[in-house]
């Protein structure tokens, strides 16, 4: 079955997330639907939505703290407010464009972990790591699970390459089918693949050896295309 989630990052209102989560809402449940889906909006944007079993939404980012004095950023008690466990950690815009180092993403992990959250874990290469191979691709990811408890019941991996993601630029099968087969001989969990995934690549992607679903950014913004994604992969 697969797992299809949507990354909003900076995009939508508090007003169009509310509509964007009942059209998917109802559609999952008027098509009898059962794909694990996730949605996570703006933390602006969070609230107390009833949904189906099988819709989930989730925070894009939160501190390592349930709360405190850390200006800007949000903690636990505000995701408890409204029922919120389930949480992205380590995405690629977060590390490189944010700055986040392993040692904070690890904090991070080990902190919601400790309170249950599902955690969708994110890896992946930049380019000039890409270039140098597979190889040292795979160190680089590897890098990326220091201070992670991989065990954990609660994980969700996604591997999304740096320079795939909307960039338009999505990985080949062959990329995406050799770097999920060897993250998946040394982690048994279930695995997103993220990074210009589209209406029209999903399927194939979803359908791949070792991909247990995709990570989506661009593509999944208009619910309309979401919905489609939804549908071309519900029987995967
Ligand atoms: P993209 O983003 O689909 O726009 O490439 C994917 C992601 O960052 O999760």
């Amino acid at each position: 079955m697969s797992i299809i989630a949507s990354n909003f990052k900076t995009n939508h209102t508090r007003k169009s997330t509310a509509s964007f989560v009942q059209e998917v809402n109802i559609f999952l449940e008027s098509n009898e639907i059962s794909s694990e889906v996730y949605l996570f909006p703006s933390s602006t944007s969070l609230n107390s939505f009833q949904t189906v079993s099988n819709l989930t939404l989730g925070a894009q980012n939160a501190y390592a703290t349930q709360n405190g004095s850390f200006t800007g950023e949000i903690g636990s008690l505000q995701l408890d407010e409204f029922s919120i466990k389930t949480i992205l950690i380590g995405h690629s815009e977060r590390r490189h464009v944010l700055g986040e180092s392993q040692e904070e993403i690890a904090k991070k992990y080990a902190f919601y972990k400790e309170l249950g959250y599902k955690i969708i874990y994110c890896i992946g290469e930049p380019l000039e790591v890409k270039e140098t191979g597979l190889e040292k691709t795979l160190e680089y990811v590897y890098e990326q699970f220091v201070g992670i408890d991989t065990n954990y019941e609660n994980l969700i991996l996604a591997y999304e390459p740096v320079w795939a993601i909307g960039t338009g630029v999505t990985a080949t099968n062959d990329d995406i089918t050799k770097v999920h087969s060897a993250i998946k001989s040394k982690i048994d969990k279930p695995l997103l693949y993220g990074g210009s995934v589209k209406v029209n690549n999903v399927r194939e992607i979803c359908a791949l050896d070792g991909v247990d679903g995709a990570l989506i950014g661009t593509a999944s913004w208009i619910v309309e295309d979401f919905k489609q994604i939804i549908d071309s992969t519900k029987d995967l």
